[in-house]
């Protein structure tokens, strides 16, 4: 095989979605030198002619759910990303290693041949399995493993003498929702979790709540509530906790036939019967349970964490983590870290929410005044130095959320979408127009928002955006460490009169509420005027239709002006 350049390969992504796996791929080889394209997998026709236009090295499918056709394999070596260990082959991959209990797994990549999964591998990656759900799993351990194993076969093609190795296996069938079900009146919790877990994001547990067929996501173990197997026992705010054979668990959100996924008790109205169990206040509760805002503290430092399922933060998510984060500042602490999901900061306002309104424009409004508000809240408070630890991703509002505390620390490997313009031109509010230019120019904020692309940890603190890139094994000591630190220096005081005097300056230079005037300004017209690319996109993001061409910002092949290095 002949030896190539590591530094100047094209590679044509061939993806099911733009998700973030695809996304952090994109950036950490295109951070490698190589010239990358991306070409959505619509047809097979389309696939031919992208590869007959960009003529690349190599094609690198990180996530797709059919096979490539022979057309394109037999030309070009195609390397698929298998969510896998060597040898397991098939659909549903993951969904299985999670439901069977596996303690280890891995991710494959192999070369597509005519059998599925079958083909010689280039390279492997294992890592330890975690109790969660296997989205959680897949934008952290998998995508990890994939960055590693796909780095090392990128290096292995490029050397031109490895030979990659066929793996014996056997390829499982596809997972059906018989093999999902739970039966809650004798499997234990343990059980119930990993079946749920098994299917979230997608597709969900087919299951039935108040009599009506729907698939279950969102699961968390509760630790004290019990009742007869099987019956539904509390709500809290928008979950429902249900008991199983030897215990309870919580059902965070569901799926109704034909509609779209929704906090539990919304998508259920009839929930508002069953005993409400609250909690007592925003203290991080001492047993397992149903909370998606949670308080810690010590040493004078406080941590507010917050778990909203996939970062979308709808109007009274907001209102309460606003109330929360109120709170907070009247405690004892120096320093208030807001401490958002493993797998996302802040996705933004919430658009399942928004669609399923009646109102689909009040509730938008709505929404982005109650995430301003928590936006100004941050930036108005003048009694604690505020921290944003990002440890998973964020993408649109919820990246300049982040962006008001008064440090941003970011995980290695987080993938940041920090533009609104892909939802239908979104103007934005969350305050970018205040927080952004300053950071990174005039011209890099029309950058940003116009480019539409991911933007990886370490490129945001390059360029000024956020503050610091910390390692991502031991991120939450990093940031429990520094936030001592910052709680402990001596110049604390003269830190936070700076702060305050600063926030004073730029009040008189021109006041934050011009700045959201003039954001919502634009944002209304986004909501409530002739143009209805906002309402049209969101319909097509929240009901997930499929793709029916590559956007130009990532198909470059089809952009007549790029100049593909060589
Ligand atoms: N509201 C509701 N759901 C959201 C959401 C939001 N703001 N952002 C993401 N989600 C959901 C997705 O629909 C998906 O749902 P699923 O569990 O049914 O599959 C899940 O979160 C994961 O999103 P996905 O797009 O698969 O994740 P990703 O990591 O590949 O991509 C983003 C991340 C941020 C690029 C992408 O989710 C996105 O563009 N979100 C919209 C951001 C936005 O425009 N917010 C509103 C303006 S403030």
């Amino acid at each position: 095989m002949m030896k190539k350049n590591p530094r100047s390969m094209r590679m044509l992504f061939l993806t099911h979605s733009f998700n973030s796996l695809t996304q952090r791929l994109l950036s950490e080889l295109a951070a490698r030198g190589h010239a990358i394209s991306i070409e959505l997998d619509i047809a097979d026709s389309v696939t031919e002619e992208a590869v007959a236009r960009f003529r690349p090295d190599l094609v690198l499918a990180p996530f797709l759910k059919r096979a490539i056709p022979e057309s394109v394999w037999s030309v070009v070596p195609c390397l698929i990303v298998h969510p896998g260990i060597p040898g397991d082959r098939g659909p549903a991959a993951l969904d299985w290693a999670i439901q069977r209990g596996e303690t280890r797994w891995g991710v494959t990549v192999l070369q597509a041949e005519a059998e599925m999964d079958a083909g010689p591998v280039w390279a492997a990656a294992e890592f330890p399995m975690r109790p969660a759900s296997k989205g959680s799993l897949y934008r952290n351990e998998v995508t990890e493993a994939a960055v590693r194993a796909v780095l090392k076969a990128v290096e292995r093609f490029a050397a031109g003498d490895f030979q990659p190795q066929r793996v014996p296996g056997a390829a499982h069938p596809a997972i059906r929702q018989a093999d999902r079900q739970i039966d809650w009146t004798t499997q234990p919790t343990a059980d119930v979790l990993a079946r749920l877990r098994a299917a979230d994001g997608f597709p969900g547990v087919a299951d039935e709540l108040f009599g009506q067929p729907c698939q279950l996501f969102d699961a968390w173990p509760e630790g004290r509530l019990r009742g007869a197997p099987g019956t539904l026992l509390a709500r809290r705010e928008t979950a429902l906790c249900r008991a199983t054979a030897d215990g309870a668990v919580w059902i965070g959100h569901v799926k109704k036939p034909g509609g779209i996924k929704l906090p539990a008790t919304v998508a259920f109205p009839e929930a508002a019967e069953l005993p409400e169990a609250p909690l007592a206040g925003w203290w991080q509760a001492d047993h397992p349970t149903w909370q998606d805002i949670a308080w810690r503290e010590a040493d004078g430092v406080g941590f507010l964490s917050f778990r909203f399922y996939n970062g979308a933060m709808g109007t009274a998510q907001c209102r309460r983590l606003t109330e929360a984060f109120g709170w907070a500042t009247t405690r004892p602490v120096r320093v208030i870290v807001l401490d958002g999901g493993s797998d996302f900061w802040s996705n933004g306002i919430h658009l399942n929410l928004i669609e399923a309104a009646d109102s689909p424009a009040d509730e938008s409004w709505a929404n982005i005044n109650a995430i301003d508000d928590l936006a100004e809240a941050i930036l108005r408070c003048q009694t604690q130095l505020t921290v944003a630890a990002v440890g998973g991703n964020a993408g649109a509002g919820g990246c300049f959320l982040a962006r008001a505390c008064d440090r941003v620390w970011v995980r290695d490997g987080v993938v940041l979408n920090p533009h609104y313009k892909n939802m239908g031109n979104l103007y934005g509010s969350e305050f970018w127009t205040y927080l952004l230019p300053p950071r990174v120019g005039a011209d890099g904020a029309r950058a940003i928002m116009q480019h539409r692309l991911p933007m990886p940890a370490a490129e945001a603190v390059a360029c000024g955006f956020y503050d610091a890139c910390l390692p991502a094994p031991g991120f939450a000591v990093d940031v429990a460490r520094r936030a001592l630190e910052m709680a402990q220096a001596a110049n604390f005081p003269a830190q936070l009169a700076d702060k305050v005097a600063r926030r004073a300056a730029d009040e008189a230079a021109k006041p934050l509420a011009q700045y959201r005037e003039e954001e919502l300004a634009a944002m209304r017209r986004n909501f409530y005027g002739f143009d209805p690319a906002y309402h049209v996109a969101r319909y097509h993001f929240v009901h997930k239709s499929p793709h029916s061409w590559t956007p130009r910002h990532l198909a470059r092949h089809r952009d007549l002006d790029w100049i593909i290095p060589t």
